[in-house]
């Protein structure tokens, strides 16, 4: 396969984030402590996940960051926005999702990133009470201080390239609608003060007029409508979203696909959480949660597809709840009950109990996508990358698709990707090996691979 050009990572990367919580603290230090050699970046694809070459006789198996011109953690540079003015350090004291100690070791670094002030409007998230926040006459003229502050950012920190992703809070729910529809009618919203025109759409517009990648990891609406993809067109930039793929959602595209596989039926499936971080409180909030809700309760149908499957799945009841429960901070317990039945209907249960820390499980998802999003940018991608549709709760899909939900799906997806990149074959399993006396004596996927 011929390989696509792509060019060379620049000396740094400017990282931009919109909302310094817990992800975006616990990225950021963690990143200073694995620079500084005190942690190994587990959990992610781009640090530690390798990657199968050819054929498998060939028993090429590289690390993916030894094969792709990927930036270097040790070059991101990072800058983001908050409508509090703490510095990062008092930033990650706050979320309570590191330890003191950890805290302790990257101080200087924390205090030095000081958050620019946040486009932002209480309408869209109830919650919250911030006053580290920008004013303007019109949505369009917050838009305009939002690209100074990104060319300050690139000019003060010499860096050329930027990826900016959303790490702040869950937005009311929104629905796409006529301003939305292109971006004509979008930039018109922008100066008449629409109020389907929500802050993070801001951010995004921004972004997306400077050429800058944008990746949404929350549920909101976003960059999730055609106004934004004709501008990711027109500027030729990558867009990624929505929603990390984490805790609960993560554990159920990993059984439910198991579970389809082997024609189990579903009658129900009820999740529920309770966790006590800045993210629960805003999600205390029904209209926040509506977001969330959405995001979450696709994901079954569209792994276990009912209408095709209708002796297993069609009476599936899927609830989810979320509670704010302040004891546990960010140390979030999602529970899940799953009802299931096998051979001449014969009823079962499964039971999950996930102790698991959100922001921990969200941060090396940030890291790949900051670098693949960097990565489609100099390869010369544009508008929505399905491919990275692994990182997400809600991926993004174009109107004419169907979002992918299956971890093992979207990883073939990702990872074939990865090979285009790299020039070599794409690996589709469907190959067939015959053993005599132990030695390989026909490869089937090296002829499929060359037809
Ligand atoms: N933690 C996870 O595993 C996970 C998984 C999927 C999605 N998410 C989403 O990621 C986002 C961040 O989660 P978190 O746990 O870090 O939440 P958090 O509440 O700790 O951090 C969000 C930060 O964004 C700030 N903020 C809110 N509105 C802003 C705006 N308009 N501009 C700038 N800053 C703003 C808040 O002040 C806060 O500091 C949330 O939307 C959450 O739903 C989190």
């Amino acid at each position: 396969m011929e390989k696509i050009k792509i060019k060379q990572p620049s000396k740094k990367l400017g990282v931009l984030i919109p909302g310094l919580g817990a992800i975006g603290t616990t990225v950021i230090a963690g990143i200073e402590l694995i620079k500084k050699g005190y942690s190994k970046p587990i959990g992610s694809l781009t640090q530690m996940g390798t990657i199968r070459l050819g054929k498998r006789t060939e028993n090429r198996v590289p690390l993916i960051k030894d094969t792709l011109p990927l930036s270097k953690i040790e070059n991101l540079v990072f800058g983001g926005w908050d409508i509090f003015e703490d510095s990062l350090y008092d930033a990650a004291k706050n979320a309570q999702v590191l330890s003191n100690e950890h805290i302790e070791m990257v101080k200087e670094k924390l205090q030095e990133i000081k958050p620019m002030k946040a486009v932002f409007d209480r309408k869209y998230v109830r919650n919250l009470n911030g006053t580290h926040i920008k004013k303007g006459e019109t949505k369009f003229d917050l838009a305009q201080q939002l690209m100074d502050d990104i060319s300050n950012f690139k000019k003060s920190n010499s860096v050329d390239n930027v990826v900016m992703i959303w790490c702040a809070s869950t937005e009311i729910y929104l629905k796409e609608e006529q301003v939305h529809k292109s971006l004509a009618e979008f930039e018109k919203g922008l100066k008449e003060n629409h109020p389907a025109i929500a802050p993070s759409m801001i951010y995004a517009y921004a972004a997306l007029k400077m050429g800058i990648p944008f990746i949404n990891g929350a549920p909101n609406l976003t960059v999730d409508f055609p106004a934004m993809w004709e501008l990711a067109k027109q500027n030729n930039v990558p867009l990624a979203g929505k929603d990390y793929k984490t805790g609960q959602t993560l554990m159920k595209t990993i059984i439910a696909p198991g579970l389809k596989a082997r024609n189990i039926g579903i009658n129900g499936w009820f999740s529920t959480n309770i966790l006590g971080n800045r993210d629960g409180e805003v999600l205390d909030d029904p209209d926040s949660f509506k977001t969330k809700e959405v995001s979450k309760l696709g994901v079954l149908d569209y792994i276990l597809q009912p209408e095709r499957n209708p002796g297993l799945y069609k009476d599936l009841y899927h609830k989810v709840r979320i509670n704010y429960y302040p004891p546990r901070g960010d140390n979030k317990e999602g529970w899940d009950n799953i009802d299931i039945f096998g051979w001449l209907g014969y009823p079962m249960q499964i039971k999950i109990d996930f102790l698991c820390k959100d922001s921990i499980l969200a941060a090396p998802i940030v890291l790949d996508l900051i670098l693949f999003m960097d990565l489609a940018k100099r390869a010369g991608l544009s508008g929505i990358q399905e491919w990275l549709s692994f990182y997400f709760k809600s991926p993004m899909h174009l109107p004419e698709l169907y979002p992918e939900h299956d971890l093992f799906v979207q990883l073939a997806k990702l990872k074939n990707t990865l090979r285009y990149f790299m020039g070599e074959t794409l690996i589709t399993h469907l190959g067939m090996d015959y053993y005599e006396n132990d030695k390989i004596v026909k490869d089937n996927h090296a002829k499929t691979q060359k037809n």
